[in-house]
């Protein structure tokens, strides 16, 4: 498998995955995908197998030039590419590049979406709130999830391994 950051050549290829994977949820057209691609402050990755592109995400970094934080736009594997890791190597993309800039990060899920959750959770993710009726047209309710950036995870790990350090002393 190979990863290669995806250009307006691969806009077709892009909404043929999102057209089945997101059917029934306004898919995104090849056209929204161009738009997307060509954002100076979007970063898309795409997974190819022999070529063939199987899976992609996106990644918008907002906010100001020197405190930046992200939001995952999407994240798809082609469905008969799925359970196979694509998605975990695409995430790691995002994450990095999140990391990269000490961006805290932020997304939207459907809340019966379990493959995803399940996903965003082991990166890192947690549930910071309820989006009723995000999604249309079918009125579906999402989470909103947010990881925090390098620098608070690894104030988190010092508090909490101070916390536990303690513990032991007093145990
Ligand atoms: C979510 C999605 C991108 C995951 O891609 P994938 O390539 O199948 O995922 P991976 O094989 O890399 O699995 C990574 C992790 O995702 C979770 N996961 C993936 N599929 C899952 C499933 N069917 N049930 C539960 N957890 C699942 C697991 O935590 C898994 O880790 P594990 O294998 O160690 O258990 C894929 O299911 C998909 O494209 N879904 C449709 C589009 C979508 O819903 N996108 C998210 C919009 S917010």
């Amino acid at each position: 498998m190979e990863l290669r950051e995806l250009t307006a050549a691969d806009a077709a290829a892009t909404a043929a995955i999102e057209a089945d994977v997101f059917a029934g949820e306004t898919p995104w057209s090849r056209d929204v995908f161009l738009v997307e691609f060509a954002h100076p402050y979007t970063f898309y990755v795409g997974a190819f197998d022999d070529g063939e592109l199987v899976g992609y995400a996106g990644l918008a970094k907002l906010g100001p030039a020197d405190d930046p934080e992200f939001e995952v736009h999407t994240i798809a594997v082609a469905r008969g590419h799925q359970r196979r890791g694509i998605g975990r190597v695409l995430m790691d993309q995002l994450v990095h590049a999140a990391d990269m800039h000490d961006g805290q990060m932020f997304l939207e899920v459907r809340t019966d979406n379990t493959a995803a959750l399940a996903l965003y959770v082991s990166y890192g993710f947690i549930e910071i709130g309820v989006r009723k009726g995000y999604y249309q047209p079918t009125g579906a309710d999402a989470y909103t999830m947010m990881r925090a950036s390098l620098s608070e995870r690894a104030e988190r790990e010092h508090v909490d391994g101070s916390d536990a350090a303690q513990e032991g002393r007093g145990a």
